[in-house]
């Protein structure tokens, strides 16, 4: 039986890396400025303080200035509001991002709806996701289902008229995954918690992303012969044959078994993950150049 291509989204992401990191250079000779990424983390959320921190790390290595934020944990809507509005007025700030999730008594909607669309490079304010509805390519779009859609074009070629499942339909993974899909003319089916007869609803798809936060649902059944699966599922599961207390890292598809149906698949780790940060990093340069009026590149 023919195995699955592995999609290296992780050799892909350094290469992506690399173009911005050359971007940022001609960036900087044309307008005389470096671009500003403000990353702002409220609280000690173990897996929020890595993801900061690596972003943070990316920033820094392609040549962009990285404005880290660090408040506490009992800090006040209030008080992050007014952060948020210092960095708006910051003209050394192109971009931000509030590291979800959130404490609990701060009003994320809020805070997110505060953060200028200009310099929104997570895409979550209401303007660019309205933005991304309308096929406005503009809008500065979601970074984990950008960097999904880059994998699937750099597999596929042409997407148009391929049957697409989108399997989640969260605001930062499942939807502005099935808007970009649908952009792509794609047909598209989104699928949830309340959908009926999910398997067969998968094997008729050419495209499966899977972005559920279950471990190894999709089975090997679920996938049409040949089909392109795209696992976004980043889930930590324990190993005790690693010894105590250790955990793998798995996704939302069952690898060993999908590898012997699908045609191509991304791995966890080393697939989807990895784009994130660099269509993070993409956006903010993008940010940057419309910001400066500065020519945007084609990365
Ligand atoms: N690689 C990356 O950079 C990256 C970025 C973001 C997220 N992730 C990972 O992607 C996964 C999804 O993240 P998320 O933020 O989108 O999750 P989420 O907000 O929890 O949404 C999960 C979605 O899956 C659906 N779902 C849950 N159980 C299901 C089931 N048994 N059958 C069918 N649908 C089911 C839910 O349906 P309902 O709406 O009906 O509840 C919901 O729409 C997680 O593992 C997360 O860690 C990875």
């Amino acid at each position: 039986m023919n195995e699955a291509a592995i999609i290296d989204g992780k050799a892909f992401a350094e290469g992506l890396l690399e173009r911005i990191g050359e971007a940022v250079g001609t960036f900087k000779s044309a307008s005389g400025l470096v671009p500003g990424l403000a990353a702002v983390l409220v609280g000690d959320d173990p897996a929020s303080r890595i993801y900061v921190r690596n972003k943070v790390e990316k920033t820094a290595a392609v040549g962009m200035r990285s404005l880290s934020r660090r408040l506490a944990a009992k800090t006040t809507t209030e008080e992050l509001l007014a952060l948020v509005e210092s960095l708006n007025a910051d003209d050394a700030v192109h971009g931000i991002l509030v590291q979800l999730p959130l404490p609990d008594h701060l009003d994320a909607a809020l805070v997110l709806r505060a953060i200028d669309p200009a310099k929104d490079v997570d895409g979550f304010h209401p303007l660019n996701v309205g933005g991304l509805a309308l096929g406005d390519r503009s809008a500065l779009a979601p970074c984990t289902p950008s960097g999904c859609l880059m994998l699937l074009k750099d597999r596929l070629g042409e997407l148009a008229g391929l049957r697409a499942m989108v399997l989640g339909r969260s605001n930062i993974v499942g939807k502005p995954m099935a808007a970009m899909l649908l952009g792509e003319s794609c047909t598209v089916t989104i699928a949830h918690s309340k959908t009926r007869n999910l398997e067969d609803e998968c094997r008729r798809a050419d495209i499966l992303v899977a972005a559920v936060g279950r471990p190894g649902m999709v089975r090997g059944g679920w996938i049409k012969p040949g089909a392109t699966v795209i696992d976004v599922g980043i889930n930590r599961v324990e190993a005790p044959e690693k010894g105590e207390g250790k955990t793998w890292l798995v996704g939302d598809v069952n690898f060993d078994e999908a590898i012997l149906a699908a045609g191509a698949i991304t791995p966890v780790p080393g697939g989807v993950g990895p784009m994130t940060i660099a269509c993070l990093l993409r956006n903010t340069l993008l940010a940057a150049c419309r910001q400066r009026g500065v020519a945007e590149p084609e990365i």
